[in-house]
């Protein structure tokens, strides 16, 4: 053994399987006392306390959390750093608030100082809410990038960002061009794809605010870059819909204008995603693209409700994790999106479960992102990136929870009840990010 070694002691949820393909109750993984072991921030023991205790590394005293719960750090697949500064800002609907604040916000971002700034406490904002992986949009501006990869770098936090491509229908000074966008997009995944845990993402910002060159741009990064992500919008509103339909006029639908550039594949993660079809669902299981839910983000804006339940339909199963969309998305916090997916799938006349939510934004996030044989998890051999709840963090937390019988009541109070206040601390790789009391 060698480099960092740490323990925590604690009641500990974790996933183990899909709740969304296998009975619930066999997917969690629940112990009332249990014993992480983390060497070089990789989880090396892991279990009942008392069956594991003898493992523990001479002299190591494991920091131990009493009335928590430690949980998998949260994965947000679908967030936009720059707009941290815009949360909440009023907007009739996606396309007017595009308009209206999303693009003067980013304007802001030709300066570099400001890009780094934001970054900062972005990064920062996502480790106090518990979250310790996300897949981010950067601006047009390629430095935006590289100020969110130094700074998670700093953390040693594994995050996925790419650099927004868009070359119409936006503020002349917010566009770049196919060439340029293929060019800063190239040179970002050679300064940033793979080094330590950072991995790149191909961002063209979506259909509309791409002509069919840049399209095919960023289909050549996809093929020539195995490994590298693609993250984009997919069908938000009807209006934006519409206009996808009135730009791309020999397409299919809204998926075909990706399929067809080599954009839809098993690295692709489409935001959204709210207006498909049966047939669309389909292509996205038979090309095995993972869609992201971004419930408070869909609310806020009135985008829709997305149907959850028949993209994870069994008989073809997509992948989907779960975004805070942020700045269209009103918090970064995983509980508010978990307690939004519930609102939105209880209007589709569905239920879902406390284990289906946190597989959404745990385990199920990291199948998205195509990482879960590495986070996701709190298992033997996986990062050690984990978020130790405070059951008791304000006193109505402390009365409601003490009332919980099982932990899935438990997970249940805690999607509609908890938020950063609960988050006691936050560890990447083994290493604490976020202290609430330190
Ligand atoms: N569609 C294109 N750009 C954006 C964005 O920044 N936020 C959201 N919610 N939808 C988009
Ligand atoms: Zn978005």
């Amino acid at each position: 053994m060698s480099g960092r070694v740490a323990a925590l002691r604690g009641a500990t949820v974790s996933l183990r399987d899909d709740p969304f393909l296998r009975p619930s109750a066999a997917c969690l993984e629940h112990h009332d006392d249990a014993l992480i072991v983390i060497e070089d921030g990789t989880i090396t023991v892991f279990g009942d306390y008392a069956a594991t205790k003898d493992r523990l590394p001479a002299g190591v005293e494991p920091q131990r959390f009493e009335n928590a719960l430690i949980t998998p750090g949260f994965i947000d697949a679908h967030v936009h750093y720059p707009q941290t500064q815009m949360i909440g800002a009023f907007g009739a609907d996606l396309l007017g608030w595009l308009e209206r604040y999303t693009f003067p916000t980013e304007l802001m971002f030709a300066d570099r100082a400001h890009a780094e700034t934001v970054a900062a406490l972005f990064l920062r904002a996502l480790f106090a809410a518990g979250t310790t992986t996300a897949a981010v949009y950067g601006t047009v501006h390629a430095h935006s990038v590289d100020a969110i990869f130094a700074e998670a770098e700093r953390f040693g936090a594994r995050m996925i960002a790419g650099k927004v491509m868009m070359d119409r229908h936006a503020p002349e000074a917010l566009l770049d061009t196919a060439e340029r966008g293929y060019a800063e997009s190239r040179a970002l995944i050679a300064r940033w794809h793979g080094r330590g845990r950072l991995g790149y993402a191909v961002t063209p910002r979506f259909a509309p605010s791409c002509t069919e060159a840049q399209l095919d741009a960023a289909g050549a990064l996809l093929a020539e870059n195995p490994g590298v992500h693609l993250q984009t919008h997919l069908a938000e509103s009807e209006a934006e819909v519409a206009w996808v339909r009135e730009l791309f006029p020999a397409r299919a639908d809204y998926l075909d204008v990706y399929a067809r550039h080599g954009l839809a594949g098993p690295r692709s993660l489409f935001g959204h995603a709210i207006h498909l079809d049966e047939s669309a669902f389909a292509r996205c299981h038979a090309c095995d693209a993972a869609l992201v839910h971004c419930p408070s983000s869909n609310l806020f804006l009135g985008s829709g409700l997305f149907r959850l339940f028949e993209a994870v339909d069994p008989r073809r199963p997509v992948r989907v994790g779960l975004g805070s969309d942020v700045g269209a998305g009103t918090s970064l916090s995983p509980f508010r999106s978990m307690g939004d997916a519930c609102k939105v799938s209880a209007l589709g006349g569905r239920r879902l479960d406390a284990a289906q939510a946190f597989h959404l934004a745990t385990l199920g996030g990291a199948r998205a992102l195509g990482l879960d044989d590495r986070i996701g998890r709190i298992a033997v051999g996986y990062e050690a990136d984990l978020c130790v709840l405070d059951l008791a963090a304000t006193p109505l937390l402390g009365f409601r929870t003490s009332w919980c019988d099982s932990v899935e009541e438990l997970l249940f109070a805690l999607m509609t009840l908890a938020d950063d206040r609960m988050v006691r601390a936050t560890y990447v790789a083994g290493a604490r990010v976020f202290d609430r009391d330190g």
